[in-house]
């Protein structure tokens, strides 16, 4: 499949996504979040895929919604269509990990992608923040629900008042993002994460995403439980004994991803 607003490619089973709007930045309109949710549907429903990276440019990962297809829209055309939005369910239903590979600027809408991510690697050029404020609108797409979460009440707030922009390093202190590499390293870096993660019993990393999607909906005792059910169903499979007795024998394991 050609797309018109994205790249992708697979790399052994890892499945790469680039946001490819460069004239504006990566800037996210109609077109592309529903090429993004058949490319992500793609790589889902492709069996030796395992593990999903989405990157922009070294300049933007995603400078938000795209104020120009925005501006004139009327609250009935916004509702309808739920512009923006409306693939954003594509990818929450997405069972594999996917990892967001954040260079430049990752504002608004872009900020919001990339908190809908399961794993932020970003460079140390990264910038992040929430700058509707300045355009007259909130956050529209996660923004005032994922960011408290990710990096507490305090920053959320500061940052969509204010619509500053968090430093990676910033970004990194905050828990927002798990590793920073300099920029030139940061899309063989995260390729090489997803490789070593891509090589894991398959089963294994989409429960371990299941269980730690709930840690932020369930009640704790709910979570837990529904861990140990998960963990006690990973011995209904081939990897589990192959996985552990590889470690009694001393020997490099051999997934077979069931
Ligand atoms: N929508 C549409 N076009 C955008 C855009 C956006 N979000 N961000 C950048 N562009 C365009 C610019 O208009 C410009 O186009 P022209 O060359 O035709 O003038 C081009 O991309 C390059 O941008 P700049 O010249 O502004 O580049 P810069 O390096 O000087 O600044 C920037 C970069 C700080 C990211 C600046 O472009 C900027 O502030 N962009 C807007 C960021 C923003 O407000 N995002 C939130 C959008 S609202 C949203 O996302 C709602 C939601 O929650 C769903």
């Amino acid at each position: 499949m050609t797309y018109t607003t994205l790249l992708t490619e697979e790399q052994g089973a890892v499945g790469l996504i680039r946001l490819n709007r460069p004239a504006v930045l990566n800037a996210l309109n109609d077109t592309l979040m529903d090429e993004l949710g058949h490319a992500l549907t793609a790589f889902e429903q492709q069996a030796e895929i395992r593990v999903i990276v989405l990157t922009g440019s070294d300049k933007a990962f995603a400078a938000g919604a795209d104020i120009a297809a925005m501006r004139d829209l009327s609250f009935m055309q916004a509702y309808q269509t739920d512009f923006i939005t409306r693939n954003w369910e594509t990818l929450k239903r997405i069972r594999k990990p996917v990892l967001a590979a954040v260079a430049g600027f990752a504002l608004g809408g872009g900020c919001e992608l990339a908190m809908m991510c399961d794993v932020i690697y970003a460079a140390d050029n990264a910038k992040f923040g929430q700058p509707e404020v300045k355009l007259g609108v909130l956050p529209g797409a996660g923004g005032t629900q994922r960011l408290p979460r990710a990096v507490g009440k305090a920053k959320a707030m500061d940052l969509c008042f204010t619509g500053r922009m968090l430093t990676a390093q910033e970004a990194e202190q905050a828990g927002l993002v798990a590793r920073l590499f300099p920029a030139a390293e940061l899309l063989p870096e995260t390729l090489k994460i997803a490789q070593q993660m891509a090589a894991y019993p398959l089963q294994t990393l989409m429960m371990i995403k299941e269980s730690i999607q709930r840690a932020y909906e369930l009640p704790l005792q709910e979570g837990l439980l529904y861990e140990r059910r998960l963990f006690q169903a990973c011995f209904a499979t081939h990897d589990q004994k192959e996985g552990m007795s590889a470690f009694l024998e001393k020997r490099p394991a051999q997934f077979k991803h069931e």
